[in-house]
This record gives structure tokens, C-alpha cells and sequence, in this order.
């Protein structure tokens, strides 16, 4: 089939070659000229493993285009699927919906009066309702649940498909588009419009919750002198429950979870039900980035005035260079405003990092970052920083103190090596005030 995929982000790009991959002859659409001739020369301007290898071939093949032309994308597809992002608007909780308006409009102003305009972006419920009235060609809602860093494999292999449409005729087009992951035996789920934009956003809503109910109970923990690690452990064995999105630590970041529950809180509101139990969410995941601090400052005698600490990580989770919302730079710039001298590496997002946090210091590797410090913070949990050794680690910084803030390393592996070491979700070990 002929397809076009509006918008070039992580979605958009990992969309378009992936539709390429399943068979399809595909043209990205962009309206940023830089983005396209990067994407025309085969080079991914964010880091998603696999996706550049996936992107050279089907351009080489011809099978994938970009553009940034409307017109050509409008005679080109007989389906259309808009993936522009849906970001916080500035002063509120709700979603700006200019990008996803102006890029159906733009679309639907070119298109054929028979193609789909097949809207994947995060909306607010009751977007496709509204896009629906307004254009001549037939619109349906088709949400992606893909996460970064492993975005090709979610899309070629989905937990699911969720179609929301009003008609057989859009069903069967999307099942042809789809026609391969769905021979694989993906699970689908055929609904209306509200229960398909819902689907999205209760998904990321109950990750979210997920991750703010073990980071509560962190909290617990650490007043009541438990291991949230292991209560975590416990709880996992649990089927009903089970152990995914139960790591507990400085919470979740990123594009995507922050965002998407303040928008259906504030959707909620407007609706006349309340979500308020989001806002409470939203609040602990915020209030594990001032425990961090929080530890900081015990560990540098109260005040980190002058104090020369290490960030380990800036992206807001491991295997990406995201750090839009990065609870590791939060923590980061935060210490950097109370004084400290703040050295920040992460394998991926040093240059994002650097144009977003200017004032931060940052280092060209790890055992760089680490020489002299008097503390160190491991925010994401990058394997390399998983695997640091103790011993040897001690032997490049200036004082051994060192604030787990991911759950992700040995306390008597570090204890033992000499380590003042301290974690979220446990207790001061004895004899260190609280
Ligand atoms: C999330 C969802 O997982 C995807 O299904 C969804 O499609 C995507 O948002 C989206 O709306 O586009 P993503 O933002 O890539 O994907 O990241 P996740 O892997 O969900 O991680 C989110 C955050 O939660 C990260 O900061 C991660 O460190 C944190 N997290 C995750 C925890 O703190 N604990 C966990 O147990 C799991």
C-alpha cells in the first residue's frame, strides 16, 4: 500500500520504517527541512537502536521517502497517519493539540476525498470526534504504545493493535496495513473512537501509577526501616500484581508519562469526573527528585555549597538520549542552583543534555566525571554504571559517598569497599542520621 506518516519524532521516523519494513511504500512528512535532509541521508537525528539500519535500507531500497512537501504526500497516500507530538501546553496541564490540527488540516487539504487520515498521537479524549466533522476524507484513531529504546521492536511486534473506527471499510484498510503483525498472531482490539484515545492514556496513566505506588512505598520504607528492593521483589511474585514498572527509585521522566497524566487529569476535569488521584501520582514522582537532594545534602554535611558532585546520567532512562524531563538533570540543576559543583556524564545525551543545561558542568566519560568528587549520584541506570566496581571507583573519587538513586547496586559490595552508601526506599544504615 501507499502510506504517509506526518511528522519525523521517534514515532513518526520509527513509523514510517517500520510500515517500509512490513512491505509498504512510505513518505515521511516533516515540516522541518533539516530533519528531512538528515533522514534523506539516512542519519536518525535521536538515538533509538536499530532504527538508523532499518531507515538506510528502505531508503536505499526507495521503498521509504521524506518530504516536506503536503501536496506530494497528499497525491502520493491512500493512507495518511499523523504523528506529531502533543506536548504540555505552556501554563496549563492540558495537551497542545496545534500540531496535531494543523497537520490533519494540512493532510486532509491535499489528500483524496477516499484516503484515511489515521490520527496515532496522544489526545486528549474526544480529538478524533472533532477531526471527524471536519474533512472530507473518512478520519480513525489507531494509538501507538511504543516506548524509546525499543521502539522498532514494539512497533513490528505490539503487545496489541487498537483500531478506533466508525466504519468497515476503515477497519479493513488498517487491517491490510497491518496485515503481517497481525498473521503473527498481535491481539486486536476493534472499538470506537473515545475507548481507542482512552486505551493510550489509561495505559501510560496505570505505568505511571505503578511506578508512584513502589516509589510510596519507598517512602514507607524509608520511615519504617524496610527495603523497598526487596518489598518490590515480593510483590512481583504476585501474578495479579507482577513485577514490571515496580523498579522503584527517582521516578519516572521522559516525553511522555509526565505529560500524558497531567493532560487526563485536566481531560478528566472537563469531562466532570475526577482523576485527582493523578495529581497525587504526578506529586510523589516529583517529591523522589527533593529525596535525592535531600540525600545529597546529608551526605555533604548539610550543605552542597562548593561540593564537587557526579551525575551519573542525563536521559531520562537508559538506551536513549531523551532528556526531556530527566529526573537525573532535575537533580542535577538543582544541586548546580544550591551552589554545587555539578559533573555530569551520560553515554548518550551529552549534547541535549549541554543545550538544555548550559550552566551544568559535563564530562567526556565516566571515570572523568568521577575524579575527585566528593559525591556521586547514580540517576539512570545505564549498564556501564550498573557494573561500576566498587574498588575501583573508590580509587578515582575524594571521598567515597554515593546515593543509589535507581535501586540498581550492591549496598555490601559498596559498603564493603568503604562506601558511605545510601539508596531511596531504605533506611540510614545505623549510626548515619536519617
Ligand atoms: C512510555 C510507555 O511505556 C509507552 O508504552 C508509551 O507508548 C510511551 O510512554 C508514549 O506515550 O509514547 P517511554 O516514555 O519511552 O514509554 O518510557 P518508559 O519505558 O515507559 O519509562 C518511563 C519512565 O519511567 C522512565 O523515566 C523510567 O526510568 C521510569 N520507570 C520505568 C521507573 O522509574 N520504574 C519502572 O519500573 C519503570
Amino acid at each position: 500500500m501507499r502510506l504517509t506518516v506526518i511528522g519525523t519524532g521517534y514515532l513518526g521516523a520509527t513509523h514510517a520504517a517500520c510500515m517500509a519494513e512490513l512491505g509498504h511504500e512510505v513518505i515521511g512528512v516533516d515540516v522541518d527541512p533539516e530533519k528531512v535532509a538528515a533522514l534523506r541521508a539516512g542519519q536518525v537525528p535521536f538515538h533509538e537502536p536499530g532504527l538508523g539500519e532499518l531507515i538506510a535500507r528502505h531508503t536505499a531500497t526507495g521503498r521509504l521517502r521524506f518530504t516536506t512537501s503536503y501536496e506530494e504526500a497528499g497525491a502520493f497516500g491512500e493512507v495518511h497517519f499523523v504523528c506529531v507530538g502533543t506536548p504540555q501546553r505552556p501554563g496549563s496541564e492540558a495537551a497542545d493539540l496545534s500540531y496535531v490540527e494543523s497537520a490533519f488540516a494540512a493532510i486532509a487539504g491535499h489528500s483524496a476525498g477516499d484516503a484515511l487520515l489515521v490520527g496515532k498521537s496522544t489526545v486528549p479524549v474526544g480529538t478524533a470526534e472533532a477531526l471527524a466533522g471536519r474533512y472530507a476524507a473518512e478520519v480513525a484513531w489507531n494509538p501507538e504504545f511504543l516506548r524509546e529504546g525499543y521502539a522498532v521492536e514494539d512497533t513490528l511486534r505490539p503487545d496489541r493493535l487498537v483500531l478506533g473506527v466508525r466504519s468497515a471499510r476503515a477497519e479493513s484498510i488498517l487491517r491490510a496495513v497491518y496485515e503481517p503483525v497481525l498473521a503473527a498472531g498481535t491481539p486486536l482490539v476493534v472499538t470506537d473512537f473515545p475507548t481507542a484515545e482512552l486505551v493510550k492514556t489509561a495505559a501510560n496513566a496505570f505505568l505511571a501509577t505503578k511506578i508512584s505506588f513502589i516509589n510510596a512505598m519507598a517512602e514507607v520504607c524509608e520511615a519504617a526501616g524496610g527495603d523497598v528492593r526487596r518489598l518490590s521483589e515480593a510483590l512481583g511474585h504476585d501474578d495479579r500484581i507482577g513485577a514490571r514498572f515496580l523498579r522503584s527509585g527517582v521516578g519516572f521522566g521522559g516525553g511522555c508519562l509526565p505529560k500524558d497524566i497531567r493532560a487526563f487529569a485536566h481531560r478528566a476535569d472537563e469531562l466532570g469526573v475526577s482523576l485527582a488521584f493523578l495529581r497525587e501520582v504526578d506529586s510523589i514522582n516529583m517529591r523522589r527528585r527533593d529525596r535525592v537532594v535531600e540525600l545529597a545534602r546529608e551526605l555533604c554535611g548539610g550543605a552542597v555549597l562548593g561540593a564537587r558532585i557526579t551525575v551519573l546520567g542525563a536521559a531520562f532512562k537508559p538506551d536513549s538520549d531523551d532528556i526531556r524531563d530527566s529526573p537525573a538533570l532535575d537533580v542535577a540543576a538543582r544541586l548546580g542552583l544550591d551552589g554545587a559543583d555539578v559533573t555530569v556524564y551520560d553515554p548518550a545525551a551529552m549534547d541535549n543534555a549541554r543545550k538544555a543545561f548550559p550552566l551544568l558542568g559535563y564530562a567526556a566519560s565516566a571515570e572523568e566525571a568521577l575524579r575527585g568528587a566528593d559525591l556521586v549520584l547514580l540517576l539512570t541506570e545505564w549498564p556501564q554504571f550498573r557494573e561500576l566496581d566498587p574498588e575501583r571507583t573508590r580509587s578515582l573519587v575524594g571521598r567515597p559517598h554515593i546515593v543509589d538513586g535507581r535501586g540498581v547496586l550492591d549496598a555490601d559490595d559498596w559498603t564493603a569497599a568503604g562506601w558511605r552508601f545510601r539508596a531511596l526506599g531504605r533506611p540510614a544504615p545505623a549510626g548515619e542520621e536519617r
